[in-house]
């Protein structure tokens, strides 16, 4: 099923607005993508079907086309320099300097939950059996409700999970009957999975320690890139990490402190600048 031009600009635009995805080149993965499920939901052309979710004033339908043309690939140990840093170097300056053990972390665009649950077994390897004197909850959010539903249960194929050392399969994962792997109710427990909009104000209470927002920019202009980064500084504690993806380029003019390859700081003193 083709998509007019006219309606392609359109919708493009609002999801540009609303989620900061830039598709003005995606034209055939919208047509892809959506063109069974505009058929199943019982239309037979784009136009019709894209005033219903322009007047669907609840939002959901918007959110069904989201999850559909989101690209949410993820893997286990994805770009590990991140997780040897995270353990051997923000845990390890964690543990001397966060004296209510009171861990902040959050993995924003967090899509089928590998990277929080990554991040969730680090934990317990560096704490070992002090980890459960902290409070280290890890939050990960996403768009997408149909990733953040296969994020909850946290199961996995076998091939899935093959980066990972045989010995936290062993620890972290049951294994079913029909093969599939499935992160043990400890580790999903240490997760927390919520729908979070990266374009809207970031409202939650406490800062954070860490925020992992990786291969989420790829898709976002310079200036949405920008706003973002500068959300995330005001909304990390002086001292904490921002990883972003090795294929993402941080805005020029950026508060945080380049560290390494896509790891920044903000400073122990970034707070009192802005007072
Ligand atoms: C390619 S995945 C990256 C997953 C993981 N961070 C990694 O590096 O493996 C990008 C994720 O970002 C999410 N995403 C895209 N735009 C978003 C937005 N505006 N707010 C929150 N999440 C968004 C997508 O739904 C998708 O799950």
């Amino acid at each position: 099923m083709q998509l007019s031009n006219e309606d392609h600009v359109r919708l493009a635009k609002v999801i540009k607005a609303k989620y900061g995805l830039n598709l003005t080149e995606k034209k055939y993965l919208i047509e892809s993508r959506l063109t069974n499920y505009v058929l199943d939901c019982g239309f037979d052309n784009f136009t019709e079907y894209l005033e219903s979710v322009y007047a669907d004033r609840s939002g959901i339908e918007m959110t069904n086309i989201i999850s559909r043309l989101t690209t949410n690939y993820t893997y286990f140990m994805r770009e590990s320099e991140h997780f040897r840093h995270f353990t051997e170097v923000f845990l390890k300056e964690a543990e001397s300097r966060i004296e209510d053990k009171d861990l902040r972390i959050w993995s924003a665009g967090c899509s089928f939950g590998n990277e929080p649950y990554n991040l969730a077994m680090c934990l317990h390897e560096y704490f070992g059996d002090d980890a459960d004197n902290w409070d280290s909850r890890i939050l990960a959010t996403d768009i997408s409700f149909n990733a953040l539903r296969m994020a909850k249960q946290g199961v996995f194929a076998e091939q899935a999970l093959q980066e990972l050392p045989e010995s936290w399969i062993r620890k972290y994962f049951n294994r079913h009957v029909n093969g599939t792997y499935q992160v043990n109710e400890e580790l999903r427990n240490d997760v927390v999975f919520k729908y979070h909009n990266l374009m809207e104000p970031i409202g939650f209470k406490k800062k954070f320690d860490l925020i992992v927002c990786r291969n989420v920019m790829i898709y976002f202009d310079e200036q949405t890139k920008e706003e973002l980064i500068n959300r995330f500084y005001d909304a990390t504690e002086p001292g904490g990490y921002l990883y972003i993806g090795h294929a993402e380029s941080a805005p020029k003019e950026i508060k945080y402190e380049y560290v390494q390859p896509a790891i920044y700081r903000k400073p122990l003193k970034g707070d009192e600048e802005n007072e």
